[in-house]
């Protein structure tokens, strides 16, 4: 590979000395990447490693889209930045397409630079409409890293804040093979949603703005919740006239095999918060909501960045190639393969306890005997993997999860070359 790289020891080393020690990597021996093309990341020696992660979720259409990046480049070329006291065309484009886009009646968004920032934005707005400050949360959710949203994060690895905000209850989550409530679905009878009534009559004063929730949790472990769910919660909420934000930052633009992950619950939400895959990395992040509730918020509100015209062109591009390559169906198509071979492989290997998610987002949960979380292992695989040239994710509670969330773009040929490497992973633990 061309280039003069300093390689990642010295990487290491600047970090050590230069960055904020919070900010941690991925794997005993990490490689510095250096190249991104479709499905595949490079190394500084040239080493190619097939991508099952998408950097989190976030390049859906492939490292370095041709065309995504080709707008983009015009763009940086013609107008960078003005912000939103003057006017420009891509924002208000943008703003138009993801109400055409989003599903139910969400109409007016508001644009910033990252998901947290569009939560916290989010959580506001709920505020303004309803009058009500008080919030609801699902158990092992992560909705960000400013004060609210990680006082709004249900999972204690990312709970850094000694001192969380008051007025949020979280109740337990949909977590299946882990039942809260030791139950089994569907002779459970969804008691996790009932769960929400419970918390609210319990927890609360009455006065609860929203609640918010990730369709499908991602930093949680990939945790999807049974059919059902989301319904018997939103009827919950709208009897007590609580609004619901769906987080879609980690599984909006096509990653479940759905344009966004709650139309496979088929339940429409007052507010939805985008960010990640939308701009396939250029940051990005937004919050979209009825126009009832969007029409609340009258006061003046400015993000210097947000939307301004290189990322609201990336994700116009980045819409575009969603659309034109069918990667919304291609998601659903090579997901259901994918997660048919990791049954096949959870057949074979007791490490296995679940595999779940839908689409283009699956995990496997790796567990000992008893469910204990395996956490050694799942470093281990995520080496050897790394190793033989396939990124995968980590998540969870206990960080024993196995992530899988490629670029949109891979295919069912990769998968197979996936699972065959994994499968010698998994006989190598
Ligand atoms: C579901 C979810 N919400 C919010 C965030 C925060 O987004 P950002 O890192 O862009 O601030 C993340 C990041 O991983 C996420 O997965």
């Amino acid at each position: 590979m061309e280039g003069n790289y300093i390689g990642p020891e010295k990487i290491i080393e600047k970090k050590r000395e230069y960055m904020i020690p919070c900010v941690y990597h991925f794997y005993q021996e990490p490689m510095q990447l250096v190249k991104g093309e479709g499905k595949y990341l490079y190394d500084h020696k040239g080493k190619r490693y097939l991508d099952f992660f998408s950097g989190v979720s976030v390049v859906g259409a492939g490292h370095c889209h041709p065309y995504i990046t080709e707008k983009i480049c015009q763009q940086v070329k013609t107008l960078q930045h003005t912000t939103t006291i003057y006017l420009t065309q891509p924002i208000v484009d943008l703003a138009e397409k993801l109400a055409q886009v989003t599903p139910g009646s969400l109409k007016k968004s508001f644009f910033c630079s990252s998901g947290t920032e569009a939560n916290e934005g989010a959580a506001l707005l709920a505020k303004l409409y309803t009058g009500n400050s008080e919030f609801l949360s699902l158990r092992n959710g992560l909705h960000g890293r400013t004060h609210f949203t990680m006082s709004l994060t249900g999972l204690s690895f990312w709970r850094t804040d000694p001192n969380p905000v008051g007025g949020i209850s979280f109740i337990p989550n949909a977590y299946c093979f882990r039942c809260p409530f030791g139950g089994t679905y569907p002779e459970c009878d969804l008691a996790c949603a009932k769960e929400v009534e419970a918390v609210i009559q319990t927890s609360t004063s009455g006065n609860v703005a929203a609640m918010i929730a990730e369709p499908i949790q991602g930093n949680g472990g990939i945790i999807t919740p049974p059919p059902g769910y989301f319904k018997a919660v939103k009827e919950i909420l709208d009897r007590y006239g609580i609004l619901l934000i769906v987080d879609e930052i980690q599984t909006g633009f096509g990653r479940t095999g759905k344009m966004f992950a709650i139309e496979n619950w088929e339940v429409d939400p007052q507010i939805m918060t985008v960010a990640k895959a939308l701009a396939n990395g250029t940051p990005v992040g937004a919050f979209i909501a009825e126009s009832q509730v969007a029409d609340s918020y009258t006061r003046p509100g400015a993000s210097t960045l947000g939307g301004n015209p290189v990322t609201a062109t990336a994700s116009l591009a980045t819409l575009e190639v969603i659309e034109r390559e069918n990667l919304v169906e291609q998601a659903a198509r090579v997901g259901s393969y994918f997660k048919d071979k990791l049954l096949e492989l959870q057949e074979k290997y007791l490490l296995i306890g679940e595999v779940r998610g839908m689409g283009l987002m699956l995990g496997a949960e790796l567990v000992r005997e008893g469910k204990e979380p395996a956490m050694e292992e799942t470093d281990k695989i995520l080496e050897h993997m790394k190793n033989a040239g396939f990124i995968i994710g980590k998540n969870g509670q206990s960080r024993n999860v196995l992530g899988f969330q490629p670029p949109l773009i891979i295919t069912e040929r990769d998968v197979d070359r996936l699972i065959e490497e994994l499968d010698r992973s998994l006989s190598l633990v």
